[in-house]
């Protein structure tokens, strides 16, 4: 395995390298869910570039950024385990984005305008900004990413097909933990008992696709909004069922192409998850 911390140094060893690059984009704190990612690069590509960068231009909330978990010889040591050859570039701030920490702005159809664009101001904007620095600095063959992120999966295939690039962006299936709780990095900051409620969003989202399917859209929100209601910790920002496509709530004409999507406040913690309807 090689560490890598500068743009120049990725570079020249990309160059020395022949073959085709699978590149997972991470912000270190690794859990089974990066892991599956890094799996899936290294059946599909024999060089692997995974980077550990927590990119400040996402947070919009200074406290979320500097809570962020960061375990770096953790995260090495995990990489080292399955893909001993992986170049890991971990760069710095100034690496990435020189002297102006700045997104850039970018149109995306409204993709980035619901759910979690709603809910977190600029988000979007300062993840297309560092995937499109990574990509354009790591030119992978094929990049992935998982689908717990759903929406930020789909303004990065709409963002590389604005820009033309040549990357294949590869959506990955979201990893549970066995009580169903979508595995996150931000779960690590879960207190013992905030862990015990967090499983309820993904038994709402099960319970919702059952209601959808048997009744309606109005079932499925009246159902979710309850069983929110019915306890304290866990605030719901919002549950939406959309079109996986333009991840609108009024467009769900092909029901092979419905997701249900909730993000909710633990405490301190934000959570999200979603499920194919
Ligand atoms: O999903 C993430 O971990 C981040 O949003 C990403 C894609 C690495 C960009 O910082």
């Amino acid at each position: 395995m090689k560490i890598l911390k500068t743009t120049q140094s990725l570079q020249e060893t990309l160059g020395s390298i022949q073959g085709l690059v699978g590149f997972v984009p991470t912000m270190g704190a690794l859990h089974q869910g990066h892991l599956s990612l890094i799996q899936k690069s290294l059946e599909e590509n024999p060089v692997l570039v995974v980077s550990i960068f927590v990119n400040p231009t996402q947070f919009d909330n200074p406290l979320d950024l500097e809570k962020y978990p960061r375990s770096l010889s953790n995260d090495l040591s995990l990489i080292k385990q399955i893909a001993p050859d992986a170049l890991v570039f971990t760069p710095s701030v100034s690496e990435i984005y020189g002297n102006t920490v700045d997104a850039k702005e970018y149109a995306f159809e409204g993709l980035d305008r619901v759910m979690e664009g709603a809910s977190r101001k600029g988000h979007f904007q300062g993840v297309a900004t560092v995937v499109e620095q990574l990509l354009n600095l790591v030119k992978p063959d094929s990049a992935y990413f998982g689908e717990k992120d759903f929406q930020q999966l789909q303004i990065i295939k709409k963002m590389v097909a604005q820009r033309k690039y040549t990357t294949t962006i590869v959506g990955c299936p979201i990893k549970r933990e066995p009580d169903g709780l979508a595995m996150s990095s931000r779960n690590q900051r879960l207190s013992s008992e905030q862990r015990l409620q967090a499983p309820l969003i993904f038994q709402a989202l099960q319970e919702a696709k059952s209601l959808f399917q048997s009744q309606n859209t109005a079932a499925a929100h009246r159902h979710v909004e309850a069983l929110f209601a019915a306890q304290s910790q866990l605030n719901l920002d919002y549950f939406s069922i959309c079109s996986e496509e333009n991840l609108m709530e009024n467009q769900l004409d092909k029901p092979e192409k419905v997701r249900g999507f909730i993000a909710a406040q633990l405490g301190e913690i934000r959570l999200i998850d979603n499920l194919k309807f």
